[in-house]
């Protein structure tokens, strides 16, 4: 709440102060621009319609826990097919369980495969064109964090492990998925990025880093898609309840505080309705969206904000 009150107090001063003609054209034309993106929008989400969710055949990366084990229940639970992925197959046989507890007649069909692994993922899709011949979605969710300011990393590894993860095993699925996604018109891909995408928090360098590579990347690609009808849908979650703490890389990491954070099943029922509309991006919180509209006009401030806020929900 704070955090709003002062950033609402801020965009009012920096309004009264900031008298130059980009700032005042910008407001005047404020109106005219949100009914533009509107129109855009509209016609995106027309455009990706219909998309019967039980008719399609969906892999998962990073399955075996956390907000990609929900992503499974809510898949399951509207029917669709699943491939689910990570490399826990204990985890994931036990996921696959659930998927069919949930909806007993569900497919489900389990792959262990490290998404930063060429020929694991290789073999991913083979198993998915030899099994289906097809792939109508996308969820890319594989993801590791980190929790450490940048100075005091006593292994620079980390930096590199977590864009390996987050980044490249993005792209490496993706590439190696894309024939199959192209053989159906308006398949979607969706990607589990973060509020680190986006604003950039301390103690995640290398996180952020890695999750704004993943929206330059996917902003781009859904630039070459478009002639394909393949919906991108980029979902910028905040603090979800999950394993991601347990598993932050680094000697000492610095946990997020989860006491605001929203369920795993929360986010993925989220995602999943942006993913059957066909949205560009899924943001959540309050303050997620704020600081979406905050960090292309008043930089400054957003930064100021942002680290005084990450650093008090910090915990070590
Ligand atoms: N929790 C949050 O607050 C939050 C907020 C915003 C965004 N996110 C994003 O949400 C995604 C899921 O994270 P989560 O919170 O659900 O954490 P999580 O419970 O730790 O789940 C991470 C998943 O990624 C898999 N994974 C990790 N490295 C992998 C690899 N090399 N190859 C294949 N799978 C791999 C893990 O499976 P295995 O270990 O079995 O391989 C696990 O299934 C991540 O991309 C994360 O950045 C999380």
């Amino acid at each position: 709440m704070g955090f709003l009150t002062f950033g609402f107090l801020g965009l009012l001063t920096a309004a009264f102060v900031t008298e130059t003609p980009m700032f005042v054209f910008f407001t005047a034309a404020y109106p005219f621009l949100y009914l533009g993106n509107l129109f855009v929008r509209h016609k995106r989400l027309a455009s990706a319609q219909p998309w019967p969710v039980n008719e399609k055949i969906v892999l998962i990366t990073g399955a075996s826990s956390g907000i990609g084990q929900s992503l499974a229940h809510v898949f399951a639970k509207r029917g669709a097919t699943l491939i689910l992925c990570a490399r826990r197959e204990d985890m994931l046989s036990s996921v696959a369980n659930e998927c069919r507890e949930l909806n007993s007649s569900v497919k489900v069909l389990t792959v262990k495969c490290d998404v930063t692994d060429e020929s694991d993922v290789a073999r991913l899709v083979e198993t998915i064109e030899t099994t289906y011949g097809r792939l109508d979605c996308l969820a890319l969710n594989a993801g590791v964090s980190m929790g450490e300011d940048f100075a005091e990393l006593k292994d620079y590894s980390v930096i590199k492990k977590v864009m390996d993860v987050n980044y490249y095993g993005c792209t490496n699925v993706t590439y190696k998925a894309l024939p199959l996604l192209k053989k159906n018109k308006k398949s979607r891909i969706l990607v589990t990025n973060s509020i680190s995408g986006i604003l950039a928090l301390p103690s995640r360098s290398g996180y952020a880093a890695a999750k704004f590579a993943v929206r330059g990347f996917f902003d781009s690609l859904q630039a070459e898609l478009w002639k394909d009808e393949i919906f991108i849908t980029l979902a910028y979650p905040g603090p979800v309840k999950t394993e991601i703490n347990k598993n932050r890389l680094g000697d000492d990491p610095k946990q997020l505080d989860f006491t605001n954070a929203i369920t795993s099943e929360e986010c993925a029922q989220e995602l999943v309705e942006g993913v059957l509309r066909g949205d560009k991006e899924v943001i959540f919180t309050r303050n997620g969206k704020l600081g979406r509209l905050m960090e292309g006009v008043f930089p400054d401030l957003t930064a100021y904000l942002v680290d005084r806020n990450a650093r008090k929900h910090l915990n070590k």
